[in-house]
């Protein structure tokens, strides 16, 4: 009886938590049969690091097309389709086009790249990202004289993205970010297609997203569909909506609080004790040369 009444509670608290997004077994990633990557390249640009579990890095994710709450893209992405999927080249380059994301990737060796992710919510996690160096398919494409900055634009689908119909939101769609075409060239920047071994999880970003280390993880826009090389800095998501709050550089500084809360420390992922944010998000001998003679204060 007392066995039967244990399994009945916790059956219970299981399918009241799955309301709520919480344990939904189906977004677990034993249940994620996702085709692994062969032949895949280890990096002397990874960090030694202890990884973030599985798990916690594909339930606990920022992906306001679907939700604006942190364990609910992973069971609201859960049916969405990243195939067939295109992405267009366009702007000042000698070479445009449209392309299959997986004609797209062909070309290029894929690697892992285990890398830090600071959020600028002061949370961070060590990802092992499966991609390639973003300047590989820059130099494909052969930006002009005039190309200055790289413009990628997410995905604009109201009726697969819920987080879109959204009226409360208040963020303009779809997402866009921006680099400045050094940063985009830097060997730091990678196109990730992959985490731990496998495919990208749709809730991580599928088919394809940006991974720019050093910067706050808005910066790594998920599910790219344009890629545009133009002359004046873009307008980007986050700074369109509090420019105050998250710059358009957003490297992540410790010294630099947002104006709501201190970046000085953040909450590794898996773990009880705060740290200490390091400058660059720890990158600093590879990328603050990036910056010399930039004020930092300014240039958030
Ligand atoms: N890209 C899109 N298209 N939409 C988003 O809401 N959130 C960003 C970034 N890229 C976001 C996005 C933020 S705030 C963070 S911290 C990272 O994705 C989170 O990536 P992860 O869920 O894979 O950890």
């Amino acid at each position: 009886m007392d066995r039967r009444r244990f399994l009945k509670t916790v059956v219970g608290v299981g399918a009241a938590l799955s309301v709520r997004g919480i344990v939904d077994p189906a977004a677990l990633p034993s249940a994620w049969a996702a085709p692994s990557f062969k032949g895949v390249r280890r990096s002397n640009l990874s960090t030694d690091e202890p990884q973030t579990s599985l798990r916690n890095v594909t339930t606990y994710n920022n992906y306001f097309e679907f939700s604006s709450e942190k364990d609910l893209p992973a069971t609201l992405a859960k049916d969405f389709q990243p195939r067939p999927w295109t992405v267009a080249i366009e702007g000042e380059v000698a070479k445009p086009g449209v392309y299959d994301v997986d004609e797209l990737i062909k070309p290029y060796t894929l690697e892992e790249r285990v890398y830090r992710l600071r959020c600028v919510e002061a949370w961070s996690m060590v990802v092992p990202w499966i991609g390639f160096p973003l300047a590989d398919l820059i130099k494909r494409a052969r930006p002009t004289g005039k190309a200055r900055f790289v413009e990628f634009v997410g995905l604009y689908d109201p009726k697969r993205m819920p987080g879109q119909r959204s009226l409360t939101m208040g963020l303009e769609w779809p997402y866009r970010e921006g680099l400045r075409l050094d940063e985009a060239m830097h060997p730091l920047t990678i196109l990730a297609v992959g985490l731990y071994g496998q495919v990208l999880p749709n809730q991580n970003g599928a088919p394809i997203r940006l991974v720019v280390p050093w910067k706050y993880g808005f910066k790594s826009i998920k599910a790219i569909t344009k890629i545009r090389f133009v002359e004046n800095q873009p307008a980007t998501t986050w700074s369109s909506y509090g420019p105050r709050e998250y710059g358009f550089y957003a490297n992540v500084n410790p010294t630099v609080d947002h104006p709501r809360w201190s970046q000085a420390r953040e909450r590794r992922i898996g773990e009880f004790f705060k740290r200490d944010t390091l400058p660059f998000n720890g990158y600093a001998d590879q990328v603050a040369s990036l910056y010399s003679g930039m004020d930092l204060r300014t240039h958030y």
